[in-house]
Order: C-alpha cells, then structure tokens, then sequence
C-alpha cells in the first residue's frame, strides 16, 4: 500500500499575518495539514472554518483549530503571534511585550515534544528567533527567522518595477536587521546575470542617489503601509508560504532570512538576515557573500544594534 506522507504546520497567531499566511498557504497546496491555534479560541474556529469552505476550490488539506499537543506531529511551527507596530513606533519597541509572550508560547511548544522547524515572524523579528531559539534549546539550523525574506521581495519588486523586467530575473538581497539598519548589497546585484550596476549605467542612465531612492522605499515600506491600513499583512504572508515550501519540499533555494551567524562576516551569536540554504533540515548552510568595505561596516552596525536589542533581554 502506498504510505500517506503528511505534512503539517501548527500556526500560532491568527492574527493578520496568521491568517492570510493560512490563506496562501491553502490556496498554494503546499502542506496537508495545518492546525491553527490563537489566544482567541474562537478566532481561530472561525478561520479554520472559513478556510475548510475553501477546499473544494483548491487542493485538498486539513485545517482544524487545535492546541499546542498538535505540535508534536507538526513539521513546522509558525509564529506570528504578538502586538504589532502602531503608527510612528519602530519594531524594536515591541521587544518587552513580545519576548515575554514568547517564553511561554516556546515552552508550551516544547512540552509538546515537538521535533521540527521553528519559522518565527513576529517583530523584532531577528531579537524574537533568537530568544526562540533560547528558549527553545534546540540546534540553531532548526530556528529561522523571515529576516529580510519580504524587504528583499520589496527590493526586487521596485527594480523590477523601474526596469520593466520581471522580478524573478533581478538577483538582489537586502541583508541586516529587518528594521530600520538594513542595507542592501548593491555590489552583488544581478540583471539576469549581467552585474545591475553596469546594466542600469550604460542602459537606463539610473544613478546612485536613484537606487538610495529605490532603498529608503524597501527600507520604509511598513512605516508607509501602516500609515495608510495599520498593518501589513499580505507581503509578508507569501514570504512565509515560501518559506514553508523550501523546507517542506526540501528545496535547498537560497532566502534571505534571519538565521544564525557563527563567524560568518565575521560576527557570532546573533540572528540576523543573510542569504541562506532552506531545505527540510532548515538552515543548511548561509552563503557568504563578497561585500564592500561599506557594506561590511554597515552589516556590522547592524548586527550591533541587534546584539544590543538581545541584551536588553532577560533571558
Ligand atoms: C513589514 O515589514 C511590519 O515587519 C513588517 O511589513
């Protein structure tokens, strides 16, 4: 007979970015099952309900509101739990609240004897896998982070935007804290396979202070889409859906996302958003990159700032 294989995914948090990351993810078949749990018990109900009357239209999959004991089969766990940022607040003000929300989400997973993937993308993002991956005690490959998954998605989707090409054919990775000292790394961007810098001088007469443009966009983006809706919410759910394709389907596909440095760049022990390697393993390997002088010492300042954030922390 042939054996059923079951992928599962436990979504914490059917908030905003839970719940349309539900909704991609049922809509792009890409697990079997998917059990949501929220604080709201009857949030929860009811988007699983409303997901379930979506099935006939897609792939078939289970969806049920469930608890934490559903995370010992999971594959993958997924946290989008916690406030999120008001107008004018950055996302390293919401440190206190969500570190503390997070304690006891981890150890209620862990309880459960869960032997998965941690995808974590509540903000701060990169402070919050880290003290996932803490509290957790599990090994580092196993903890990742969205990171840069969506700011470097922005940062196709404006070059690709200004270029008139499609988004999948620009190489580019916004790299660093996702937040306000990311930085893009200009000096390994591709046009097909043609360096950005030469294609856009000789062809398009694109300077410098256009692409710092382009940039201050990605860079501001969720300060722009909260003033107009108070969250944001779509983006950032495809970026989970595809990184929850990479590992359930064992892609090895290179993401920018928040993982951990272990002397790459030359810096240790903080999350921080890097390309990097995404199969079922979770992390296997992040890609260095050849930086500029600039870029490293920026990369740097942002790694400090997070290390800083970290320690603020009781851990
Ligand atoms: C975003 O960048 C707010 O982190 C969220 O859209």
């Amino acid at each position: 007979m042939l054996k059923q294989k079951v992928s599962r995914v436990v979504l914490i948090g059917a908030g905003f970015v839970g719940s349309s990351y539900a909704f991609a993810l049922l809509n792009q078949g890409i697990v079997s099952e998917l059990v949501i749990i929220d604080q709201n018990e009857r949030k929860a109900e009811g988007d699983a309900m409303d997901l379930n009357h979506g099935i006939p239209f897609t792939t078939p999959m289970r969806i049920w509101a469930g608890d934490y004991s559903d995370c010992k089969d999971a594959d993958i766990v997924v946290i989008t739990a916690g406030v999120n940022q008001k107008p004018g607040e950055t996302r390293l003000d919401l440190i206190g609240k969500n570190s503390s929300i997070f304690k006891q989400i981890v150890a209620s997973i862990m309880e459960s004897g869960f032997n998965g993937i941690f995808i974590v993308a509540t903000n701060p993002v990169d402070v919050l896998t880290y003290v996932t991956w803490k509290y957790a005690g599990v090994s580092p490959e196993r903890v990742i982070g969205s990171g840069t998954i969506l700011d470097t998605a922005r940062l196709r989707y404006m070059l690709s935007d200004a270029f008139q090409m499609d988004a999948h054919s620009i190489q580019a990775y916004i790299m660093g804290e996702h937040g306000d000292t990311e930085l893009p790394i200009w000096s390994n961007t591709y046009v097909g396979a043609r360096p950005m810098m030469d294609y856009v001088t000789e062809n398009m007469g694109i300077t410098q202070a256009d692409l710092d443009y382009y940039f201050t966009n990605v860079r501001d983006a969720a300060y722009h889409i909260i003033d107009r809706k108070g969250a944001t919410y779509y983006g950032i759910a495809m970026g989970l859906a595809r990184l929850t394709k990479a590992i359930v389907r064992s892609e090895n596909s290179i993401l920018s996302v928040s993982s951990l440095l272990t002397g790459q760049y030359g810096l240790e022990d903080v999350y921080i958003g890097v390309p990097s390697v995404i199969n079922h393993t979770g992390v296997r390997e992040i890609l260095e990159l050849r930086l500029t002088d600039d870029e490293m010492s920026k990369f740097h300042h942002s790694a400090k700032v997070l290390k800083e954030a970290i320690q603020s922390i009781k851990l």
